[in-house]
């Protein structure tokens, strides 16, 4: 009997052993074997669709031609894409306190944000990507707004010949209407998270969350799996504390893939596998082989 099918995503490539969303991290998971790389994006000033998790220069990870991490931050939507490449991002800052979170990242100094184009040029063609619209409706001014961002994240994926091999993910919904709307050959990733640091369902807010495009909790049932397919997606992806057998479940009878983020723990892994999970996304791909070979699952 052939095994069943499990998609294991690298996150920001691996960040658990390369510097986050650089090439080397991407290459590294690809070596590992990963079926997909989750990334995510951000616009440069001349609106080209490059590869980063935070909208503005990070401290902790970022260092300027000078050969110092940089202390005052700018928006990389303030940066053309020739200023954004003079910033190194291949090792972390060892004074911060990030950097004590992945004492395995092997620093690759020299390393530059790569431009979707060169991700997709890397990764080679047997590789899924999992790419995130990162706009915030609580900080509109941060990033160009969602429609306008997924429009230029539609036109890289198309232009590197992506789209079949792609999903668009996002926390906020509205960037996944509109890619669903410009683009439905590119499938789409319903993220969520309800934790204390942050929530973008709004169970108990007693209004709809801003994050989720308009659509409203209370006229689904109370359920995000609902919401998901309602927003027109063809995965959930919850923050991994977030998950239940019951709600992978209801996802799944919904049609929609169940694929947890952050997950770094094997013991952790192992239980997101026994409540049914499609794939998972995790920092370190290398621990999470052992688990599904042990499982006899099959990574594609
Ligand atoms: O794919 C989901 C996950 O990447 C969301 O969290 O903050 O790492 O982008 P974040
Ligand atoms: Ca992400």
């Amino acid at each position: 009997m052939a095994a069943a099918a499990f998609d294991l995503q690298g996150h920001r490539g691996t960040r658990g052993l390369a510097p986050e969303n650089t090439l080397a991290a991407f290459r590294t998971a690809v070596a590992l074997g990963v079926t997909t790389l989750e990334t995510d994006l951000a616009i440069t000033k001349d609106d080209v669709v490059v590869i980063s998790h935070d909208p503005m220069l990070n401290p902790d990870l970022v260092r300027g031609p000078d050969g110092k991490w940089i202390v005052a931050s700018v928006p990389i939507h303030s940066l053309t894409l020739a200023e954004l490449k003079r910033y190194d991002i291949g090792r972390l800052n060892p004074a911060a306190k990030y950097a004590q979170q992945f004492p395995e990242q092997k620093p690759v100094d020299g390393e530059r944000f790569p431009t979707v184009a060169e991700l997709f040029a890397a990764a080679g063609p047997n590789v899924r990507f999992n790419i995130e619209i990162k706009t915030d409706p609580t900080k509109p001014d941060l990033t160009v707004d969602p429609n306008r961002f997924a429009q230029l994240a539609v036109d890289a994926i198309r232009l590197g010949k992506a789209g079949g091999r792609s999903t668009i993910q996002s926390f906020d919904w509205r960037g996944l209407i509109e890619a669903r709307r410009l683009a439905p050959e590119i499938a789409t990733s319903c993220l969520s998270i309800e934790s204390n640091g942050m929530d973008t369902v709004g169970r108990t807010s007693g209004r709809p969350s801003p994050w989720l495009a308009g659509l409203d909790l209370a006229n689904h049932g109370g359920s995000v799996p609902r919401l998901a397919k309602a927003a027109g997606c063809a995965v959930w992806s919850p923050f991994w504390r977030n998950v239940t057998a019951e709600n992978i479940k209801e996802a799944q009878a919904l049609g929609l893939k169940a694929l947890p983020w952050t997950v770094n723990n094997p013991a952790e892994m192992t239980r997101l596998i026994d409540m049914g999970v499609d794939g998972l996304i995790t920092d370190y791909p290398d621990r999470a082989l052992p688990v599904l070979a042990a499982k006899g699952l099959e990574i594609r």
